[in-house]
């Protein structure tokens, strides 16, 4: 298969009228914690709360049986938004709806059935070894480093290894620092003020993070051109290549493959790599939670690599990952788009309203969640009897979930017990961490760590 890079039209600080833009007033209440004044506002006006944010009407909702109205009983008219981030996505499935959106994904659903766990395991753990072998030279200068970027090579790797068959064919640091310059869109609406009043923007500017995102767009065509490491059939980028040649399925085109490639490096692997550093940070500032996490690691795979049934006798550790994206859930909200006249919670929803489930205020609900604030991975060590439906939706939910969710517990999991039992990180940055709510819950200034080797 042929796949031409395509470019197409990039932008530079994304789109002044999107969503993201708007929900940036967000952050002045409590500049370290943007969602402190959605929590507020839920509080003091309730579950659905309808605004208008320069001249677009976005509604609130905060209780878990209306993400389930909207997710899963309406969900057919309520539709995904994207606007602002189509440079990051190009046309992927994540951004469709209806029979394309399911003329997408079904093809590709296969690679990301548990029984396929199995087979990336040990691809995930060569990824998770090569980072052992740079945290030991981190380890051994001393120097402080950060965490973000650290974890999103790491899942870079993980998805280009095991899903792909390829090493990664780009510098992922360059990358890394490329998408970001794009996706802190609250810092470009901040930049651009600046830059109207006559100051400096700093080193984002509308011409770099155009740069940005055609660097971005060069990628998967290098995936692509990169040779495979074992020529394995039964991975992600097969099922690609098959359907992209199959002509029944004339839509999944060379460019929608281009974009799906996209949409993995994106959706797989920021998402994957702030529950990881989160987690770092959570255990970080809870020894005795790390502690667990080495012995159970000791008692179940000891001195051997770790497999898929290891994976599931993992139960502490993989808790813990679970806790973190209650805390610090990587997409804090979900955003849709109204299609037709609805009512929630005795509310009008009118066509064209964007509607935000605020995951983050339902995982932080003392309803729900008995001391929210208090990380607590035991809540998860009894399954999730007791849990309300829906209070919980790091991955989302109804027929729009998360396609690689399960996986990335995997990844999570067995990452953060492998690098535990070598390393002891230590958080050195600011107490709390700030963070933003940018398209994810991301740590302002990124998590400063250092690390030191465990005999
Ligand atoms: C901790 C890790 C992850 C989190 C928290 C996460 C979160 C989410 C959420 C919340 C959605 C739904 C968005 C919505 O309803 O608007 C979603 C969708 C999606 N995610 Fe993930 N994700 C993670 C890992 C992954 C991985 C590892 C992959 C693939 C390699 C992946 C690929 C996707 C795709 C393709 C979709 C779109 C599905 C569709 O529209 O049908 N994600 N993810």
């Amino acid at each position: 298969m042929t796949i031409q890079q395509n470019l197409g039209h990039t932008q530079g600080l994304g789109e002044a009228n999107s969503i993201w833009f708007k929900l940036s007033a967000l952050s002045k209440g409590n500049p370290d914690n943007p969602m402190q004044t959605l929590q507020m506002m839920a509080d003091r006006y309730g579950p659905v709360i309808a605004v208008n944010i320069a001249d677009q009407r976005v509604v609130f909702l905060t209780e878990p049986e209306h993400f389930k109205h909207v997710l899963v009983t309406k969900a057919d008219d309520y539709i995904k938004y994207f606007d602002g981030l189509k440079p990051v996505f190009g046309k992927s499935m994540i951004t469709h709806d209806g029979a394309l959106w399911q003329k997408i994904r079904m093809p590709q659903q296969p690679a990301f059935h548990p029984d396929m766990f199995a087979e990336y395991i040990p691809y995930f753990l060569q990824a998770i070894r090569t980072k052992m072998d740079l945290w030991s030279k981190l380890a051994e200068t001393g120097e402080s480093f950060e965490m973000v970027e650290q974890t999103w090579t790491l899942a870079a790797d993980m998805i280009c290894k095991a899903l792909f068959d390829r090493d990664m064919p780009f510098n992922p640091h360059f990358v890394f620092k490329c998408v970001k310059t794009y996706t802190d869109v609250m810092e470009h609406k901040a930049i651009r003020m600046r830059v109207l009043h006559g100051e400096d923007g700093g080193n984002i500017t509308e011409e770099n993070a155009a740069k940005a995102m055609e660097i971005w767009a060069s990628v998967p065509p290098a995936v692509f051109a990169q040779n495979p490491n074992e020529d394995r059939q039964r991975t992600l980028l097969k099922m690609i290549e098959a359907v992209v040649a199959d002509p029944s399925v004339p839509e999944f085109d060379a460019e929608q493959a281009i974009d799906e490639l996209k949409q993995y490096l994106w959706a797989g692997t920021e998402t994957t790599a702030l529950t990881l550093a989160w987690a770092l940070y959570l255990t970080s500032k809870n020894p005795e939670a790390a502690d667990r996490i080495r012995k159970e690691g000791e008692t179940v795979y000891g001195d051997r690599e770790p497999t898929a049934a290891d994976y599931s006798a993992l139960a502490y550790t993989r808790a813990v990952i679970q806790e973190t994206m209650r805390i610090y859930p990587p997409i804090w909200g979900l955003i849709r788009v109204a299609t037709k006249d609805d009512v929630i919670g005795g509310k009008e929803i009118k066509p064209g309203d964007r509607v935000v489930m605020f995951a983050y205020g339902a995982h932080h609900n003392p309803k729900f969640w008995p001391e929210p604030e208090e990380f607590r991975p035991e809540r998860w060590m009894g399954g999730t009897k007791g849990q309300v439906k829906y209070s919980y939706l790091p991955f989302g939910g109804g027929k729009r979930s998360c396609i690689g969710g399960a996986m990335s517990q995997v990844e999570n999991t067995l990452a953060l017990s492998m690098l535990l039992r070598r390393f002891r990180p230590e958080y050195v940055g600011k107490e709390p961490p700030g963070f933003s709510g940018t398209v994810t819950l991301t740590p302002k200034g990124g998590l400063k760590f250092r690390i030191r080797e465990l005999s």
